[in-house]
């Protein structure tokens, strides 16, 4: 084993030996006053690769269909954004607002080209029924509205390292944005792989993009439209299978990326597996927020309607009753506690908060905790439905900020 090798390295008397070398050379340091940290040139990248936040403003809205609403985003320059951060096709980021005088934040897949992205996002934004968020950016967004976005996240990229060259996108409704980024991205480049794109909706008036797509002459990349209610001639009927699948494949080795409600997933995971591809190749989207936990299948059911949750931020500590069968982050947001967070669905860590005492249930499949967090207990309140009363830590002030 290389344990004893690593021992050498990381000695630890080794290690303390660099300490008075250290502090001596403080001591004999010069009085000069030492320069702004962001005009170092690590620093001042990484404040462009990774801003805390970015200033933009709504360049352009276009309803693309009865629900869903395409909004470009351009950098504020007189907020202070000059640039709009890169980002990788399949990546999102995400939207503040302040709804009633509280503060949310949405992630949303970014559906433009990275090429566009110093000059330009583009975000789709489907309103959904209920929805805080997507009802205000659809009420209150015109061109000329600034607002605050994150730096580009997500997991859900290509990576020649890990994929296949032979892509199959299978998209849902609104999960067609991280993919219309990907066709995007290929277009621009010279590369050799290819996309299948099996785009799922009920109605061919659902399908966003469709004139997009139908103009694209590339024979890298193939699209296919699968509707479940009524199917014009050329199109798929029914529902996206391991058959359907399999009649669009290129080859035999090949990546699947899904991306699309919660019900797709649900329906989709079986579907996948019956491929038998190896693990690395079927990649999934975040899932987004669970909004019905009991439809999971290894869902815990609850003993009670409410439980009550107690949380220990920097400045002070504050219990609320929360339902559960809502995750602690949206329950933490409804009562005004502004929670760190990115994802929603398990996948980034941002909300990364140490159970203190209590149970709580975390559906299997967004469960993306690493093993140190499970063992020293911490959590993901995004996705954790509490199971009796909770107290939890969570790393931010209690109210706006
Ligand atoms: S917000 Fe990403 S893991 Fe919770």
């Amino acid at each position: 084993m290389a344990n004893k090798e690593n021992k050498v390295k990381l000695s630890v008397s080794k290690f303390l030996r660099i300490v008075p070398e250290r502090l001596k050379r403080i001591k004999n340091a010069p009085d000069d006053e030492v320069r702004p940290l962001r005009s170092y040139k690590p620093n001042a990248l990484a404040a462009i690769l990774h801003p805390n936040v970015q200033h933009v403003k709504v360049a352009e809205v276009r309803r693309l269909n009865g629900d869903v609403t395409l909004y470009s985003l351009e950098p504020d320059n007189v907020a202070g954004t000059q640039l709009l951060a890169p980002f990788q096709a399949g990546q999102y980021i995400c939207v503040s607002v302040t709804v009633g005088g509280r503060r949310y934040s949405r992630p949303y897949s970014l559906c433009s080209s990275p090429s566009e992205a110093p000059r330009r996002y583009e975000i789709a934004v489907k309103k959904t029924a209920g929805g805080v968020v997507s009802g205000y950016i659809h009420d209150t967004f015109s061109v000329g509205t600034s607002l605050d976005v994150s730096a580009p996240d997500g997991q859900f990229t290509y990576d020649p390292n890990r994929d296949a060259k032979d892509v199959i996108a299978l998209a849902g409704g609104v999960g067609i944005t991280p993919v219309r980024s990907m066709i995007k991205d290929l277009q621009n480049s010279g590369d050799d792989r290819t996309i299948t794109l099996l785009y799922g909706c009920r109605r061919p008036g659902d399908a966003l993009f469709r004139d997009e797509f139908d103009a694209i002459d590339d024979p890298r990349i193939r699209i296919a439209y699968v509707y479940s209610e009524e199917a014009p001639e050329g199109c798929e009927k029914g529902f996206i299978t391991a058959e359907l699948i399999k009649k669009y494949a290129r080859s035999d080795v090949y990546s699947v990326f899904v991306c699309g409600p919660q019900n797709m997933y649900r329906a989709i995971g079986s579907e996948t597996a019956k491929l038998g591809l190896r693990r690395k190749f079927v990649r999934e989207d975040a899932y987004g927020q669970i909004t019905e936990p009991q439809k999971e299948p290894d869902y815990v059911p609850a003993d009670r309607r409410e439980y009550s949750l107690t949380v220990i931020a920097y400045d002070k500590t504050v219990s609320i009753t929360v339902p559960c069968d809502v995750s602690l982050l949206s329950s933490m947001e409804r009562a005004g506690i502004y929670a760190p967070s990115k994802c929603r669905s398990g996948e980034c860590g941002f909300c990364h908060s140490r159970l203190v005492s209590g149970v709580c249930y975390t559906p299997e499949k967004c469960d993306r905790r690493r093993a140190a967090d499970k063992t020293y207990g911490y959590i993901h309140p995004c996705c954790a439905f509490p199971r009796s009363d909770v107290v939890i830590e969570v790393g931010c002030k209690i109210g706006n900020g």
